[in-house]
C-alpha cells in the first residue's frame, strides 16, 4: 500500500512599522530597504495550509481559498519556495541514507504535491496575504520535509516567495535585514524581541475595503522604484537611521517613540507612492479619516497614544497600549458607525502576539 505523507500547519501576518517597499533584485527578491515589522497572533488572520506528498500524484497541483491556480509551472515565486525546500530535503535524504542506508530513506523530494492553503481574512487587500502565505507554504514544507532547519534559514526561502513573508517566520518584533550579498545569503529576518517582552501593546485592524487592490505590492514597488525620487532619498537618507531609533525604541518599551516612527514610515511609505509616476493611491477617504482621528485624539492627548499605519491597501492597523485600546475603539466608532460607514471593525482588541509557534 502506498502512503500518502500531509501536514498543515497556520502562520501568522506581520504589520510593518518600518515598511519594504522596493527590490534590488527582482528574481532573488532582495530588498531596497531593511524593514522592521510586528507578528499578530493567528487569533482573527491566518494563513492554514495543508500539504500532501504522494508517489500517485501525478502533478503538483495549488488550490488558494478553494480555486485551483492553473499555471502553477509558470508561478515563479510558488517553484522558487518548492525548490528550495526540495534542495533541503535531497541533501538531508542524502545525509539520512549515509547513515541509516538509502533503503530506510522515504525519498519524499521526488514526490509531486497537493498543496491547499487557505486564509481567513481578506486576500490581496493589503493585511499582508502574500506575507502569512508564504510563510505558512515553506514552514509546512519544512514540516512536511522534516527539515533540520533554522526560523532564519527557512526566512531567506519565504522571501523568495514574498519578501514580507520572511518576516512571519518569527513572532513578536522582526527585522528584515536587506543583506549586501548578490546571492541574497545574508538576506533575511531576525528576532528583535519576543512575543512576551512587550505584552502591554496591542493592534486594532480596521477593515476598510476587504476588494483586492487594483495595483500588487509586486507591481507598485517595481514601478515606485523605477519612477520616484523620493524612494532614493529614503533609501539613502532616512530608514538606516530609523530602523536604529524603532530597534530602540522596541527595546525600551518606548510607545511614544514607536508611535512616532510607525506614523512617519507609514506617511513616508505613501508619500513614495504618490511620488510615483503614473502615481499609485493606496488610501481612500476613510483611511484619510482616520488619520486625522488618531492624529486629533493624540493632539489633545497631549502624548502619542496611538499610531496608524497602513499597507499596500486602505485598512488601517493602530497601535496602542492595552490601557487606551477601548477609548480608542469608542472613537472609531463614533467617527465611524459601522452601519453607516463601510467599516468592519474587530471590536475584540487583538492580542498582540502569538508565542512565536507558527505550527499547530
Ligand atoms: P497582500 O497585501 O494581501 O499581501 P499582495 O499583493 O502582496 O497582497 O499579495 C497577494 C498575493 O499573495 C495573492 O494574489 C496570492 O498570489 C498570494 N497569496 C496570498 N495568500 C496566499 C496563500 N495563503 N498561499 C499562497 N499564496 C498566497
Ligand atoms: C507595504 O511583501 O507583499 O506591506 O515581495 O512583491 O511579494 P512582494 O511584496 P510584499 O510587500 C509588502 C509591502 C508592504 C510593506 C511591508 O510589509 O514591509
Ligand atoms: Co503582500
Amino acid at each position: 500500500m502506498v502512503q500518502t505523507h500531509e501536514k498543515t500547519a497556520t502562520s501568522p501576518v506581520n504589520i510593518a512599522v518600518i515598511k519594504y517597499w522596493g527590490k534590488r533584485d527582482t528574481d532573488l527578491i532582495l530588498p531596497t530597504n531593511s524593514s522592521i515589522s510586528v507578528t499578530l497572533s493567528k487569533e482573527h488572520l491566518q494563513s492554514k495550509t495543508t500539504i500532501r506528498a504522494s508517489p500517485l500524484f501525478e502533478k503538483t497541483r495549488l488550490w488558494l481559498n478553494g480555486i485551483e491556480e492553473i499555471n502553477l509551472i509558470n508561478n515563479k515565486r510558488i517553484q522558487n519556495c518548492l525548490r528550495e525546500t526540495k534542495l533541503l530535503r535531497k541533501d538531508y535524504e542524502e545525509k539520512l541514507g549515509k547513515e541509516i542506508g538509502m533503503d530506510n530513506v522515504l525519498s519524499l523530494s521526488t514526490y509531486n504535491l497537493h498543496i491547499c492553503s487557505e486564509n481567513n481574512f481578506p486576500t490581496a487587500a493589503g493585511l499582508a496575504s502574500s506575507a502569512s502565505g508564504f510563510a505558512c507554504l515553506v514552514y509546512t514544507l519544512s514540516q512536511l520535509y522534516e527539515l533540520p532547519v533554522s526560523a532564519t534559514e527557512l526566512s531567506k526561502i519565504a522571501r523568495q516567495g514574498s519578501g514580507s513573508a520572511c518576516r512571519s517566520l518569527f513572532g513578536g518584533f522582526v527585522s528584515w535585514q536587506m543583506g549586501s550579498k548578490r546571492d541574497g545569503s545574508d538576506s533575511q529576518a531576525l528576532q528583535i524581541a519576543s512575543s512576551d517582552h512587550w505584552p502591554e501593546l496591542e493592534a486594532l485592524i480596521c477593515v476598510i475595503s476587504d476588494a483586492k487592490k487594483g495595483t500588487s505590492s509586486t507591481e507598485g514597488m517595481q514601478s515606485t522604484v523605477k519612477t520616484s525620487t523620493l524612494l532614493q532619498h529614503r533609501i539613502d537618507n532616512v530608514v538606516p537611521e530609523r530602523m536604529k531609533l524603532m530597534t530602540d525604541s522596541i527595546l525600551r518599551k518606548d510607545f511614544s517613540k514607536f508611535a512616532e516612527l510607525t506614523m512617519k514610515d507609514s506617511n513616508q511609505f505613501h508619500a513614495c507612492c504618490l511620488d510615483t509616476f503614473p502615481p499609485i493611491f493606496y488610501l481612500n477617504d476613510t483611511s484619510r479619516a482616520i488619520i486625522s482621528v488618531i492624529t486629533e485624539y493624540n493632539d489633545k492627548s497631549g502624548e502619542c497614544k496611538a499610531a496608524y499605519t497602513f499597507d499596500a491597501g486602505p485598512n488601517a492597523v493602530i497601535y496602542a497600549l492595552k490601557q487606551n485600546i477601548p477609548e480608542i475603539i469608542n472613537l472609531i466608532f463614533k467617527f465611524f458607525p459601522p452601519s453607516r460607514e463601510n467599516l468592519t471593525f474587530f471590536s475584540d482588541p487583538f492580542k498582540l502576539f502569538s508565542d512565536r509557534k507558527i505550527g499547530n
